[in-house]
């Protein structure tokens, strides 16, 4: 496989062009930005963890049969995955109140909700990524029907499989970021893309609540790339380095 141009930069990766015009690069930087790059920062190697801990959780659910757009990952920073043409839906998944949520609806951290939750944000930075809701997606064309309805049984069924995944090793998913996107081969098949990690997730230890995700970030807590390299120490990833 042949890396080629460079084709978009955005806040935490890079996408490369491969000889393969229906396959991508994507390389995991050390930069963080929160509340739509308001925030900036770099936290050494977080990268390096991202691109482990992303590609474990893309071939677990894989494994299950979520159809998912990596091929492979290649090296410490570098994952190969299919191209797709990203529905510009971010899709929040959430077990126990917190964030966003808890902020607008007064709900308090932590309170677990009675069933998964899943809510909708127009992937826009210009807009700062504001909530929608279904109709929006559905009158603005940025998705079908029968996407829409396929996304939402698909994140049911991740939920289970990440709900019991990171339970076994003291974690608690409190909340995460999905993107799908339309295979470029194939664009009436819709297939898991992006990347899941602490970046866009939040993990509270089982036990103590401490959190080990990108809230520690965002909220100056410190530890930030200890808390990365924990869940990556919990999920049997070795880090070079
Ligand atoms: P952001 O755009 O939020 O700054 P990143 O720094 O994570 O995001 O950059 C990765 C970009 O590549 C995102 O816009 C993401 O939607 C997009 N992307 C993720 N997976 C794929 C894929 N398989 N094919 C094409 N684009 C992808
Ligand atoms: P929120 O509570 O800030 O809305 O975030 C919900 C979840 O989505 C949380 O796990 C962090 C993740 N997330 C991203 O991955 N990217 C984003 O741009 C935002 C706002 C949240
Ligand atoms: N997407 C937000 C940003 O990059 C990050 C976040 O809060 O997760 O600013």
């Amino acid at each position: 496989m042949e890396k080629r141009e460079h084709l978009y930069e955005g806040k935490a990766k890079v996408m490369f062009a491969t000889d393969d015009p229906n396959l991508y690069i994507q390389y995991f930087k050390d930069d963080a930005t929160a509340f739509n790059g308001v925030k900036k920062g770099t936290i050494t190697e977080k990268g390096v963890v991202n691109n482990l801990v992303a590609s474990k959780l893309m071939t677990i659910l894989e494994a299950v049969g979520i159809p998912v757009h990596l091929v492979r990952r290649l090296n410490d920073r570098e994952q190969l995955v299919r191209k797709v043409q990203i529905i510009p839906v971010e899709v929040v998944i959430r077990n126990v109140a917190a964030g966003s949520m808890s902020r607008r609806l007064g709900i308090p951290e932590g309170q677990p909700l009675s069933r998964p939750v899943i809510e909708y944000y127009y992937k826009a930075d210009s807009l700062d990524d504001p909530l929608i809701v279904r109709d929006h997606a559905l009158v603005f064309g940025w998705a079908t029907e029968a996407e829409l309805a396929w996304i939402e049984s698909t994140c049911l069924r991740i939920n289970d499989v990440l709900i019991g995944f990171f339970a076994n090793i003291g974690i608690r998913l409190v909340d995460y970021k999905l993107e799908f996107g339309r295979l470029a081969e194939d664009p009436g098949k819709v297939v898991l893309a992006d990347e899941i990690s602490p970046d866009t997730c939040r993990l509270w230890d089982w036990t103590t609540g401490e959190k080990l995700d990108k809230d520690r970030f965002r909220r100056d807590l410190g530890g930030v790339v200890e808390a990365y390299r924990e869940v990556a120490r919990r999920m049997g990833l070795a880090i070079e380095s």
